[in-house]
């Protein structure tokens, strides 16, 4: 595995537990957008089912659900960690038509696999080469077969994301100017590349949708509480800083982002970008 893919998978791992451990929270926050990228990709009954970076396999429970059990999924992930704990959530919802295993996206792992749908949720921005996946998805269906992914869009209409990159990234020594880095949260976000890319791929009948997809939670710290567990791309800046520079960041976030709060609670805006194809 190359280096920063490698970097990526011991990141997430490191995440995995807290990324499971909100598993609820997820789940309520990507609800509807979920729904309909797995109506995007027509799963059903009876099909065979690619999930890639299937993290803990929350999705992946739908999938195994909606396909039955005639039906075959596959989930993968590049984190050991994710696919331990995808297994284990799998095994205990006795969806025993699934199988997991660790693989990189963009290494040729389901090549003529033959799979009527793919599905990524949240996993292809972190991509360092999200074509060679699309590609590596691509040749992973048989014709006719439908891909649906979910990513984040730009950074204007994901601003909690952006605010927390910026000042990851600027505790860190990091540039905070031009575009977002390849394999980074808003990398995909830009209007009009996840079109290119998907045909640019080889796929037809390409459609992007913005969906907003606010997350709700009562206070701003019950969102930073997730991203502390979870969110493993800030984590992953704020790693090689001292605890107390660290610490200084994540207040700065916090102060940042209580604008945020409503009279209702907190609410974070945030925009995903459902997008689909055909292999032709
Ligand atoms: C934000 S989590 C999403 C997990 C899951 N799809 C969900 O929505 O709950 C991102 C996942 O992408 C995985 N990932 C990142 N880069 C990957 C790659 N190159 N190949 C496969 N998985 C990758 C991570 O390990 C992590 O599990």
């Amino acid at each position: 595995m190359a280096a920063p893919m490698q970097h990526a998978a011991e990141a997430w791992d490191r995440a995995a537990a807290g990324w499971d451990r909100n598993t609820a929270m997820i789940r309520a926050w990507l609800a509807e957008a979920n729904e309909a990228m797995l109506d995007a990709a027509r799963i059903g009954p009876g099909m065979r089912v690619l999930d890639v970076a299937a993290g803990a396999g929350d999705q992946t429970i739908d999938i195994a659900r909606r396909v039955g059990p005639a039906g075959v999924v596959v989930a993968t992930d590049v984190a050991p960690a994710m696919v331990a704990l995808a297994q284990d959530n799998l095994r205990r919802a006795g969806l025993h038509w699934v199988t997991t295993h660790v693989a990189d996206a963009e290494a040729p792992g389901e090549d003529g696999a033959g799979f009527d749908a793919a599905i990524c949720r949240l996993g292809l921005m972190f991509c360092q080469r999200p074509l060679v996946a699309l590609q590596g998805i691509l040749r992973a269906l048989s014709p006719g077969g439908r891909f649906a992914a979910l990513v984040f869009s730009h950074a204007e209409a994901n601003p909690c994301i952006a605010i927390m990159s910026r000042v990851a990234r600027r505790h860190a020594g990091l540039p905070v100017d031009g575009p977002p880095p390849a394999g980074s949260l808003l990398s995909l976000g830009r209007p009009g590349l996840m079109a290119d890319l998907l045909a640019e791929a080889g796929f037809r009948d390409v459609t992007v949708q913005p969906l907003a997809v606010p997350f709700r939670v009562p206070s701003c710290s019950d969102y930073l509480d997730f991203v502390r567990s979870a969110g493993s791309p800030i984590l992953d800046l704020l790693r090689p800083l001292p605890p107390e520079s660290r610490e200084r960041a994540w207040d700065e976030m916090a102060r940042k982002l209580e604008q945020f709060a409503t009279l209702r609670g907190w609410e974070g805006p945030n925009e995903l970008l459902l997008c689909s194809g055909t292999r032709p």
